[in-house]
């Protein structure tokens, strides 16, 4: 898999406003990176804009000023292509399944990506069965845990063998045994993966770290320098809110 310049999600100037012009929220104001690492982490606090950088960059949404690029393509018109390109792993599975069964959730992309019915439903087969969960083929999404639909969605994802995956706070919600199996699964993915989280510890290893605040880039770096100083802060911040909530 190459994950050269050319397959880097680009963003120039790009900025992402809600609400009238004349009374405005700048989710994202004027942002412009180049997203070609192998690891990225971005993190920030509530409402820093996180979600909306992993919506923009997947085309959910538009940018309201400047452009968002991946491998060249807009991600908001290209919807075809950016099946091979993106893949996205949603903070909560219940946004993410759409069919009863697990068979036909994990061939829904594949169908998407043009394969005929045989060869999606060999792929979900082999995929499962490689996992040893080939009993989950007809198994019924409702009736699995929270964990096991989060990794239904890894699962319908890697199917798909998109360049970058996308992971808004992929850990959150995860018993710990949980989270160590599949931090191991990404960690082992060969593709580009763009961790968003709350969890300093989670992108640690990264290439790259980048902290959000108020929709800006706040820093951008090592993964050592970005979340020392994220760290740093969040402490101070904590330490206020701690102070002012004293009963005097
Ligand atoms: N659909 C929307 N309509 C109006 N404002 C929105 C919308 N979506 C996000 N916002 C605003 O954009 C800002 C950034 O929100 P976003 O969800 O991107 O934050 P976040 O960093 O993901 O926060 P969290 O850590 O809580 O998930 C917030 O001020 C939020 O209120
Ligand atoms: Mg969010």
């Amino acid at each position: 898999m190459t994950l050269d310049a050319s397959t880097a999600i680009a963003l120039t100037g790009a900025g992402l406003r809600f609400g009238p012009a004349a009374a405005p929220v700048m989710a994202l104001s004027d942002l412009t990176l180049t997203l070609a690492e192998r690891r990225i982490g971005i993190v920030g606090r509530n409402g820093s804009g996180k979600s909306s950088l992993l919506r923009l960059m997947a085309g959910l949404v538009a940018p309201t000023s400047g452009t968002v690029r991946v491998a060249g393509l807009d991600p908001a018109r290209d919807r075809k292509a950016m099946l091979a390109e993106l893949g996205i792993l949603f903070q909560n599975p219940d946004h993410q399944i759409l069919f009863p069964t697990v068979g036909e959730e994990l061939a829904f992309g594949l169908r998407q990506m043009g394969r005929s019915e045989a060869e999606a439903k060999a792929a979900v087969r082999a995929l499962l069965a490689a996992e040893g969960r080939s009993h989950w083929e007809t198994a019924a999404t409702h009736t699995l845990s929270g964990g096991q639909r989060h990794y239904l969605c890894l699962l319908a994802i890697l199917l798909m063998a998109p360049r970058t995956i996308l992971l808004d706070e992929p850990f959150a919600g995860l018993d710990l045994p949980t989270q160590v199996r599949l931090s191991r699964r990404l960690a082992a993915l060969p593709q580009r993966l763009i961790t968003i989280t709350h969890d300093p510890a989670a992108v640690a290893a990264c290439d790259r770290v980048i902290w959000l605040e108020a929709g800006r880039v706040r820093a951008d770096g090592p993964a050592t320098a970005t979340l020392s100083a994220f760290t740093a802060e969040m402490a101070r911040l904590g330490e206020q809110d701690a102070d002012t909530a004293l009963p005097r």
